[in-house]
C-alpha cells in the first residue's frame, strides 16, 4: 500500500528519498511523488506508474535540498493520475502533505473548505489535510497539524512540510504506521522500517494520535492534544543487507530459498528436548491464563489466514482447545460472545493489517486475552497484544508471502505443542513433533533442489487458464495457499477445495484443459485422496500430484508427480507448500508477470 519517506539532515534529500521509495516499492503502488525544500522554494514532482518514472523526472530536474518528503500511492479515492499523486499542496503552495490511510469524513470537510474559499486540485481525500492545516496555521506547524487533525475521522500516517520551516518535518499517525529513524545530524521517517534500514538502526515508533516534529538529528513527540511524550529510540534487529536481492532474479525466489534458514531462526532456542516442549518467551507472562483457556479464536487475512486454518487442525490435534479461525474482516463485524477463557490470536506478517488490528482491538475491548504471531518487530499488533511470538523470518519483500507463511506454520505447531504439553499431550507425542521439526530445514533444502524440475512442469502447464488445488485436513489450507500464490503472481484463476467437496461443484469444471494439483502425502487421508484423483481421471482431467518420497503407486493415476520427504503428518504442510510456491513462481516468470510487485496488490494492507 501507500508508502512515506521523509528526510531532514545534511545529505542530499532527493537521492535519499528516491532510494527510500524504491525500498517501499514492494508494498504495491500505482503512482509516486516527491517534495524537496530549497531555501524559499519547494521542488515538487509526481509521476504515474513505477518509481523509475519519477526518478527520471528528478534526474532531469536535479533538485537540491536537505529537507523533503516522498510517497508511493495505492489509489483509493481518485484514479492513479499525476494530479492525484502526493504530495498535495495548500492554496498558497507553501505547505505540502503526503498521506497514507483514508480520511472518512473528507467529503464533509471538502465541502466546508470550498465554501470557505479553498481551491482543490485533486480528487483525493488527502488534499483536505493540506487545506485544513493551511487554515489552522498561525506560525507554528506542529500546532497547526494538531488542530487540523482534531477534525479528521479515519486513518492517517502523514508527513508535512512548510516553506516557512525549511528544517522541520511534522509527522502524525492514527492507524497507519510511522517510524522515525535517528542518525548523526539527520532524522528520517517512513511508513515502513525497510526505507530506514540503510541509514540507521535507531528507530522510534509513533503511536496512534501522536505528532512528531523532526529536525536534523533530533525529534520531539506530542499527542494530538499537545501532551509531551517521552520516547527513546530502540535498535532494530535485522541486518541492513536483508533488503538486497543478491544473485536472485526476484525477492520472491530469494525468500522461497531462504525458508530453511528462516525456519532454523524460528526454532532457535525454542526447543526444550528434555521436557518435549517449546520455549516461547513472549507467552511466559500470560501462561497462567493460557493454561485456563478453553476457546481459541484465530484472526488474520490472506496468507496469514491460511496459516490460521492450519493452526485449527494442529491445536485440535495437540490440545483440547476449541478452535475457530476467522477472517479478520468478518470477525470485526460479528457480535462476539467472548468468554473469560477465550484467547484471540492475531496472525500477521506485517503486524499492521488494518482488519487484523481492528479485530484484535475489538477482542481486547471485550476482555479476551490477545496474542500476536507477527514477523515485523515493533509493529502495531506486536505492541498491542498481551503476549506474542515473533516469526524471526527476516524482512519479507515479495508481496506474495512465502517464508513468513512457513515460519508461521512452524511457530503455530510449537505453540500448540506448548499448550498441549501443559494439558494432556504425552511426552512421546511431544518429542515426535520436536524431532520432526528439526528435520524440516534440511528436508526443505531437498525440495528446493527440485526447482528446475518444477520449472519444467510450469512450462507444461502455465498456459492453462484455470487450476484446481485439492487437499484434505492439514493439506487443505496448503491447497488454498498454493492457489492463492498462482492467482497473486501469475494471474491464473485457481480454485482450492477440500477434496471431499469436489463432487459438490468443482468437478463439473474438470476437462482436459483444467488441471488439478493434488496434495497426497501418505497420511491417514491418503486413500480418500486417491479416490478423488480417480474421479478426476475418469473425467479426463490432468493431475499433478505432490506425494511422499518412495510412493510409486500414484504414478499410473496421475500425469506428473512431485516428491517430498517423509515427516510427521502435522508437519508435512511445511514441505508440500514449497513446490506450490515454486510452481506459481515459475508460471509467473514464464507468463512475463511482475513477480515481486503483482498488479493491484499491496504487501501491507493498511486500509479496511
Ligand atoms: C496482503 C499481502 C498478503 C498477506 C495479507 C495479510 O494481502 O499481499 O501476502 O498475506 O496482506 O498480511 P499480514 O501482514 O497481516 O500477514
Amino acid at each position: 500500500m501507500c508508502g512515506i519517506v521523509a528526510y531532514v539532515g545534511s545529505r542530499s534529500a532527493p537521492s535519499i528519498l528516491m532510494d527510500g521509495l524504491k525500498r517501499l516499492e514492494y508494498r504495491g503502488y500505482d503512482s509516486s511523488g516527491i517534495a524537496v525544500l530549497d531555501s524559499d522554494k519547494a521542488y515538487v514532482a509526481r509521476a504515474v506508474g513505477k518509481v523509475a518514472a519519477l526518478e527520471q523526472k528528478v534526474a532531469a530536474d536535479r533538485p537540491e535540498g536537505w529537507t523533503g518528503i516522498a510517497h508511493t500511492r495505492w489509489a483509493t479515492h481518485g484514479k492513479p493520475t499525476e494530479a492525484n499523486a502526493h504530495p498535495h499542496a495548500d492554496c498558497a503552495g507553501r505547505l505540502l502533505v503526503v498521506h497514507n490511510g483514508i480520511i472518512e469524513n473528507y467529503q464533509t470537510l471538502k465541502r466546508r473548505l470550498i465554501a470557505q474559499g479553498h481551491t482543490f486540485r485533486s480528487e483525493t481525500d488527502t488534499e483536505v489535510l493540506a487545506h485544513l492545516i493551511e487554515r489552522a496555521y498561525a506560525g507554528d506547524l506542529p500546532a497547526a497539524v494538531q488542530r487540523a487533525l482534531q477534525e479528521v475521522e479515519g486513518t492517517f500516517g502523514i508527513a508535512v512540510l512548510h516553506l516557512a520551516h525549511p528544517r522541520q518535518i511534522v509527522m502524525a499517525r492514527r492507524g497507519s504506521p510511522i517510524v522515525l529513524g535517528v542518525g548523526e545530524g539527520e532524522t528520517l521517517a517512513a511508513s515502513d522500517v525497510a526505507a530506514l534500514a540503510q541509514h540507521t538502526d535507531q528507530v522510534v515508533y509513533l503511536e496512534d494520535n501522536e505528532v512528531a516534529t523532526l529536525s536534523p538529528g533530533d525529534f520531539s513527540i506530542t499527542t494530538l492534544a499537545n501532551q509531551a511524550v517521552t520516547r527513546r529510540a530502540t535498535t532494530i534487529d535485522f541486518g541492513r543487507a536483508a533488503a538486497e536481492r543478491g544473485d536472485f532474479p526476484h525477492f520472491m525466489l530469494k525468500e522461497i530459498f531462504e525458508q530453511p534458514e528462516a525456519l532454523e531462526n524460528a526454532l532457535r532456542g525454542r526447543l526444550n528436548h528434555a521436557e518435549a516442549v517449546a520455549k516461547l518467551g513472549g507467552l511466559e507472562a500470560v501462561m497462567d491464563r493460557l493454561e485456563q483457556a478453553r476457546h481459541l479464536i484465530i484472526v488474520s487475512c490472506g496468507t496469514s489466514y491460511y496459516a490460521g486454518l492450519y493452526a485449527r487442525y494442529v491445536f485440535e490435534t495437540l490440545t483440547d482447545l476449541t478452535v475457530e479461525t476467522e477472517l479478520a474482516s468478518e470477525f470485526r463485524y460479528r457480535k462476539l460472545n467472548l468468554r473469560q477463557n477465550t484467547v484471540v490470536l492475531a496472525i500477521s506478517q506485517s503486524g499492521e493489517t488494518a482488519d487484523t488490528l481492528a479485530a484484535l482491538r475489538e477482542a481486547k475491548r471485550k476482555g479476551a486475552l490477545t496474542l500476536g504471531l507477527v514477523n515485523v518487530v515493533g509493529s502495531s499488533i506486536a505492541r498491542e497484544t498481551h503476549g506474542g511470538i515473533y516469526c524471526h523470518a527476516g524482512m519479507e519483500i515479495g508481496v506474495a508471502s512465502t517464508k513468513s507463511f512457513t515460519s508461521q506454520l512452524t511457530l503455530l505447531a510449537l505453540m500448540a505443542l506448548l499448550l498441549g504439553r501443559a494439558r494432556d499431550l504425552s511426552y512421546e507425542e511431544g518429542a515426535a513433533i520436536l524431532r520432526g521439526l528439526e528435520k524440516i530445514p534440511d528436508q526443505m533444502r531437498e525440495v528446493l533442489k527440485q526447482s528446475p524440475a518444477i520449472r519444467q512442469l510450469a512450462e507444461k502447464y502455465s498456459t492453462a487458464e484455470h487450476f484446481l488445488y485439492i487437499g484434505r485436513k492439514y493439506q487443505y489450507p496448503i491447497a488454498l495457499e498454493g492457489a492463492l500464490k498462482l492467482k497473486e503472481i501469475a494471474y491464473i484463476h485457481a480454485e482450492a477445495y477440500a477434496a471431499g467437496e469436489m463432487k459438490h461443484g468443482p468437478i463439473a469444471l474438470i476437462d482436459p484443459s483444467f488441471p488439478t494439483l493434488a496434495l497426497v502425502p501418505e497420511d491417514p487421508s491418503y486413500e480418500k485422496m486417491v479416490s478423488n484423483i480417480q474421479e478426476i481421471r475418469a473425467r479426463d482431467g490432468k493431475i499433478v500430484a505432490v506425494t511422499t518420497e518412495g510412493n510409486s503407486k500414484l504414478r499410473p493415476m496421475v500425469d506428473d508427480t512431485i516428491f517430498i520427504p517423509r515427516n510427521h503428518e502435522v508437519l508435512t504442510p511445511l514441505l508440500t507448500v514449497v513446490p506450490l510456491q515454486l510452481f506459481a513462481y515459475h508460471c509467473a516468470v514464464l507468463r512475463g508477470c511482475d513477480v515481486d510487485q503483482p498488479r493491484n496488490l499491496a504487501k501491507s494492507v493498511t486500509v479496511e
